[in-house]
């Protein structure tokens, strides 16, 4: 088969296996959905994993403080929102679709729009009212045949701007391009015909040029990972698909100067499975296998060494920089193991209080050798952002969101990492605040200058837009602005300077 062949019938193949028709357990769906209403009676923080309105508007936020002279665009965040459909509810966080958020920092204050992404499955389920497809953990009784990933693409991990254009993005299928001001959704992005409907992930990085680096797998029946070289201008430059037996699911990646690394956990996917079950059902842990880490080089994606390092799961990594004896260190948020891609979003769902395994942020370090050397940190968090592009070397700062309030077992501390210093400072929210994902903002001079991220008051019912100056941070936010409603918890966004 010639390479365009390759990619597009391989494009096809994931998720057909994964999300199959024809599959049962949906009469399960409907004490799912009793039951999240009797856990949230008696858990409030649950608010936070309702489905959302069809759609939000606030023209004038509240305003606690005024927005810094000079912070003035929007942040854009995305996350699962619909959760629920004719009754039924879904199994899993990650199962809802998306739904994008617009935060408008101007003169006037803070603005606000939310849309969900009309997806070809989000479209053709609201005109059904009800699930017609099966999720990455909620398989369905009677769900209608799925042609590719597409079918099931729910867009709801991130959001990205890239050459002008705006992006929601999920993992395993195409990007769904997105209107900035209206929030309209324009359609799955095609990066170039026989790329078509390849995944792409959720976690592009940016190079100090411009170059926008992502992946994407596959583990269904082509163990390979796709990589995609996209100049600042949107354009594909290069790509490459590599076959790795053994692929697992992997969530983000880190860009060096020089290189792409990738961190494939012990995850095995069963090929034979039973058709009934979910994707996530069909994923198994071996805590007695090494993760390997896959280092490919940037400027000719063929040079590739392989690494091995004691098992252990990542869904982010915070920066990672090329030293010039060729050591290449990273930050890591790791797990022991994936116990929390299988229990705690599970439990929320059916309104159970989870255990939720705290990620500690890891120093690696990849030697000329191969020897992979671990340190702790010594920082518990998640969602780190980091203040340079790709490729900069160690970061100035880094931001987390970590545990910290006895009221609810989600985030609710921010801790900002000086990177060149080695301290960290913290701030705590309220304890019926959940601290979603912050990002670190530089000013017109290109300094990191503030902190944005939201916040979900489960006690007020609402969601709050919470401003930083690095310089005070652990004083906290110099300004909030209160949205007249609460939003689902999200997962991550980017903020847009205008
Ligand atoms: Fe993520």
């Amino acid at each position: 088969m010639n390479r365009r062949g390759f990619l597009t019938a391989a494009a096809m193949l994931p998720l057909i296996g994964a999300f199959g028709p024809g599959l049962v357990f949906g009469a399960e769906a409907g004490p799912i959905f009793r039951a999240f209403r009797e856990g949230r009676a008696k858990h409030p923080w649950l608010t936070a994993f309702d489905t959302a309105a069809a759609a939000y508007d606030c023209e004038n936020c509240e305003m606690e403080g005024r927005l810094p002279a000079g912070l003035r665009g929007i942040l854009y965040r995305n996350g699962p929102a619909m959760h629920e459909k004719g009754g039924r509810r879904y199994r899993h966080w990650f199962d809802g679709d998306g739904m994008v958020q617009a935060f408008r920092l101007g003169e006037q204050g803070v603005s606000h729009r939310g849309r969900f992404v009309e997806t070809a499955k989000f479209v053709a389920e609201k005109k059904a009212g009800r699930m017609l497809y099966p999720g990455f953990a909620t398989p369905l009784q009677d769900a209608l045949p799925v042609a590719g990933p597409d079918s099931v693409n729910v867009a709801n991990i991130n959001v990205i701007s890239h050459a002008g254009r705006l992006y929601a993005l999920w993992e395993a299928g195409s990007a769904y391009e997105i209107a900035p001001d209206d929030l309209k959704t324009l359609g799955p992005k095609i990066w170039t015909p026989e790329m078509r409907g390849m995944p792409f992930s959720a976690h592009p990085h940016a190079d100090r040029d411009g170059t926008l680096w992502n992946f994407g797998y596959e583990i269904t029946r082509a163990d390979m990972l796709v990589l995609y070289r996209i100049d600042a201008g949107g354009t594909v430059r290069g790509h490459a698909v590599i076959p790795v037996p053994g692929m697992a699911p992997i969530h983000d990646f880190v860009v060096t100067e020089r290189h792409l690394v990738f961190l494939i956990p012990p995850l095995s996917h069963d090929h034979n499975r039973d058709p009934r079950r979910s994707f996530l059902d069909s994923l198994s842990w071996d805590p007695d296998a090494p993760s390997r880490i896959l280092v490919v080089d940037k400027d000719d994606l063929s040079r590739r060494r392989w690494l091995e390092m004691p098992a252990n799961w990542v869904f982010h990594f915070a920066d990672g920089w090329d030293e010039r004896d060729g050591t290449i260190r990273l930050h890591a948020c790791t797990y022991e193991d994936a116990e929390i891609l299988f229990t705690p979003f599970r439990a929320v769902m059916r309104g159970e209080v989870p255990a939720i395994p705290a990620a500690r942020m890891r120093r690696i370090a990849l030697h000329p050798d191969n020897r992979v050397t671990v340190e702790d940190s010594g920082i518990a968090g998640e969602f780190p952002r980091t203040s340079t592009p790709a490729g900069s070397g160690v970061a100035p700062y880094m931001v987390l969101a970590g545990p910290g309030s006895s009221a609810h077992p989600l985030p609710n501390r921010i801790v900002l990492w000086d990177g060149v210093k080695e301290q960290a400072r913290g701030y705590r929210y309220g304890d019926t605040e959940i601290a979603e994902e912050h990002v670190i903002v530089p000013d017109r001079n290109g300094r990191a200058r503030w902190v944005l991220g939201t916040s979900h008051d489960f006690a007020a019912r609402r969601t709050r837009l919470n401003v930083f100056e690095i310089a005070g941070f652990a004083d906290g936010p110099v300004c909030r602005a209160t949205l007249p409603y609460a939003l689902p918890l999200g997962l991550h966004g980017n903020f847009v300077a205008v």
